[in-house]
């Protein structure tokens, strides 16, 4: 198998997974399921809960026991996705390939589909955590907290918007990257490596590897949103210009830009490769993020 028939093999049992931990549609108020529903299987990457996946795997963990937590950070994810399409924030019509979900479901359904999955994803966590009764699935939910909340993602959605139209430096730049996407894939490499087993030494390395893949990664994102189109991407093209936001690919140019996250993904790759062979798949991830067209 290829690489990408892996990954496609993968995003397959994410799939199925998710099937399993969201509520059915056909229950009573149905709206709120569909709309959960609807932007959930609209064909996203799948990358956070893969890498929980990976590394629960990688440190010798079950990975059938890191699905509820894999589904959950899928979850949260989508919700983000759903709350920064609204019209409040950057206002865009398009995400995965369809209508954003308050174009289909209007505004306020949309918005309580994003509290409808930010809460299902801890329900989904906390019936694990009392089920397996060991307190690494908890730490594993602290690491998806972490990274979603008002010191992580929530924090960094907060500095994107309040900077958009401000010349900001890169420090700025750099908060809002580190932690409106950083912080969720540090949370899921964490939450991952907690459920596999590692120790504490290793849990900082992987975190340290998921900041640089998480910043390059926003970066790429940065760049696509100039460089792709709507087709490819799913989503809107220059969304970042119409909301006045300073990126990097406004900040280097999008050559510059692109050397940053080789640069990035390379010194992200040193820390998995140092890791051993059991960061095959991650290290290959990585490398496949660089090149990702959408
Ligand atoms: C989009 O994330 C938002 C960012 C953090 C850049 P993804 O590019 O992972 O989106 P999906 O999940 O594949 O739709
Ligand atoms: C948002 O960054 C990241 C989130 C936390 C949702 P963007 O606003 O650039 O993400 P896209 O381009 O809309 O996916
Ligand atoms: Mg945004
Ligand atoms: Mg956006
Ligand atoms: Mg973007």
């Amino acid at each position: 198998m290829d690489f990408k028939e892996e990954l496609n093999a993968k995003v397959k049992i994410v799939d199925e997974y998710m099937e399993k931990f969201l509520p059915p549609a056909e229950k009573y108020p149905s709206v709120i399921f569909e709309a959960m529903r609807y932007s959930v299987f609209a064909g996203g990457k799948r990358l956070r809960p893969i890498m929980v996946m990976e590394a629960c795997k990688a440190f010798g963990g079950d990975v059938e026991k890191a699905m509820p937590f894999a589904c959950a950070i899928e979850m949260i994810h989508t919700y983000s996705l759903i709350h920064d399409d609204l019209p409040a924030l950057d206002n865009d019509d398009y995400r995965r390939g369809r209508l954003t979900s308050h174009k289909v479901f209007g505004e306020n359904m949309a918005i309580l589909a994003g509290d409808a999955l930010l809460h299902h994803a801890f329900e989904t966590m906390a019936e694990a955590c009392v089920k397996e009764n060991d307190l690494k699935y908890t730490r594993a939910m602290l690491a998806i907290a972490r990274g979603a909340g008002v010191n992580g993602m929530v924090a960094g959605q907060v500095v994107d918007v309040i900077s958009e139209g401000k010349q900001i430096d890169k420090d700025t730049l750099d908060y809002i990257h580190k932690n409106k996407t950083a912080a969720m894939i540090i949370g899921a490499l964490k939450a991952g490596a907690e459920i596999g087993g590692a120790g504490e030494e290793e849990i900082k390395k992987i975190e340290r590897a998921g900041e640089l893949i998480g910043v390059a990664f926003q970066i790429q994102d940065d760049i696509l949103d100039v460089t792709s189109t709507l087709e490819e991407l799913g989503k809107p093209i220059n969304s970042d210009e119409k909301n006045h936001k300073v990126t990097y690919a406004t900040m280097y140019g999008v050559e510059g830009a692109s050397k940053i996250v080789e640069d990035m993904s390379n010194e992200a790759l040193d820390i998995l490769n140092g890791m051993g062979e059991r960061m095959s798949f991650l290290s290959r991830l990585t490398e496949y993020l660089i090149k990702r067209k959408n």
